[in-house]
């Protein structure tokens, strides 16, 4: 394919996340990726790229736990190549992020009586979810994960430095009641069928007390076809994955009261990574006039720091008087190709039908797909 994974026009630094794109990589190891992840990621903090945080509730001193997770697994670990997506990080083991008293707090903003009556989705694959609340409904969550602190650890774990999609995708929640154990006989059986997600990277919180819970782990298939599991995390626990590039699915799980899960979705901050965000997955459960306006606005947004470097670019090479043709129509085939993809995402709302996604998760259903590795 001619178009560059990633537009950088000549003699700009190399943004930490391309540059964890380009790297050249004759099959390294897993070992020698999970270093070289590290070292990049060193480096980028050290180079103090975060944004300042939003309001005053959110504390990381008092609201992060962190822990490492044990072990993350890379794109190779699972048969694929590191430069399928937008990092080398397929998905992490559970980690703790967020303390006891903070996931309470989220629970508080998210079990208000108006946010359970507004914001609350139903569709043919998924009970019911809770979207699009945040701010307005949800000013911790919103913060929570807004906070540079929190964007670090989890763009350290991502391999790329990561921000959230837009503000209509923080804290989506899903809901469940996991079934009884005379259910058991059920035990592989997904609650979210195989699909790949709308958008590169997502980070999945617990929310509830899983100590009686079994199952809930997340399925992934890999690039041979072999179906691999994911511990589900526990309370206050998070996993990382690169959802938008691997087939996965949410299975079962069974015993406990209820199941709540928080999923913020992000994409790399960088405008210069290529951007594969399809809107299809959502569309049927959101709020298509805040969900699309918000999607035009990050991707103009994103275009126009583009244009203005390459204007930049331009002057200066017309002052030198070399102009620098192949930069040029680099810059403009990634343009194009950025507005025609986002153009074929924003579809006629007459053309959405709500709370239908059965149809949209066939795609990933098809036991040929794995064979193309696409
Ligand atoms: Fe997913």
């Amino acid at each position: 394919m001619a178009t560059p994974d990633v537009y950088k026009p000549a003699g700009t630094p190399d943004p930490f996340s391309s540059k964890m794109v380009n790297s050249p990589r004759i099959n390294p190891s897993s070992k020698e990726t999970q270093e070289s992840l590290k070292r990049s990621f060193a480096k980028y903090l050290a180079a103090d790229h975060g944004s300042p945080a939003v309001g005053k509730l959110f504390n990381p001193s008092k609201h992060l736990q962190y822990e490492e997770p044990t072990h993350i697994h890379t794109m190779e670990d699972i048969g694929f190549a590191a430069s399928k997506g937008v990092s080398p990080v397929a998905v992490s083991e559970p980690f703790r992020l967020f303390s006891e008293e903070a996931v309470n707090i989220m629970r508080e903003e998210i079990f208000d009586p108006e946010v359970q009556e507004k914001y609350s989705y139903t569709s043919d694959i998924s009970p019911r979810q809770l979207r699009g609340y945040a701010p307005k409904h949800g000013k911790f969550i919103f913060e929570a994960w807004k906070h540079p602190e929190t964007l670090a650890l989890v763009s350290k774990i991502a391999g790329v430095e990561l921000v959230p999609v837009m503000d209509y995708e923080i804290g989506h929640i899903n809901l469940s009641v996991p079934g009884s154990k005379r259910d058991a006989n059920m035990d592989d059986e997904a609650i979210v069928g195989w699909h790949r997600d709308s958008y590169p990277f997502v980070c999945v919180l617990m929310m509830s007390d899983t100590t009686n819970m079994i199952g809930g782990e997340t399925a992934l298939r890999t690039g041979t076809g072999e179906i691999r599991k994911v511990r589900g995390p526990s309370k206050g626990c998070a996993v990382v994955l690169q959802g938008r590039y691997i087939d996965h699915q949410a299975l079962r799980a069974f015993g406990g009261q209820e199941r709540v899960t928080m999923v913020t979705s992000f994409r790399p901050r960088s405008p210069r990574i290529r951007d594969d965000t399809v809107l299809k997955t959502v569309r049927p459960i959101s709020n298509l006039s805040d969900l699309y306006g918000q999607a035009v606005e990050y991707q103009l947004e994103n275009a126009e720091s583009r244009i203005r470097q390459m204007l930049k670019n331009v002057r200066d090479s017309m002052k030198a008087g070399a102009t620098d043709v192949q930069a040029i129509k680099s810059f403009l085939d990634f343009e194009i190709k950025t507005l025609s993809h986002l153009d074929k995402e924003i579809v006629d709302e007459s053309l959405v039908k709500k709370g239908c996604l059965a149809e949209v998760c066939v795609e990933a259903n098809d036991p040929k797909r794995h064979k193309t590795g696409e």
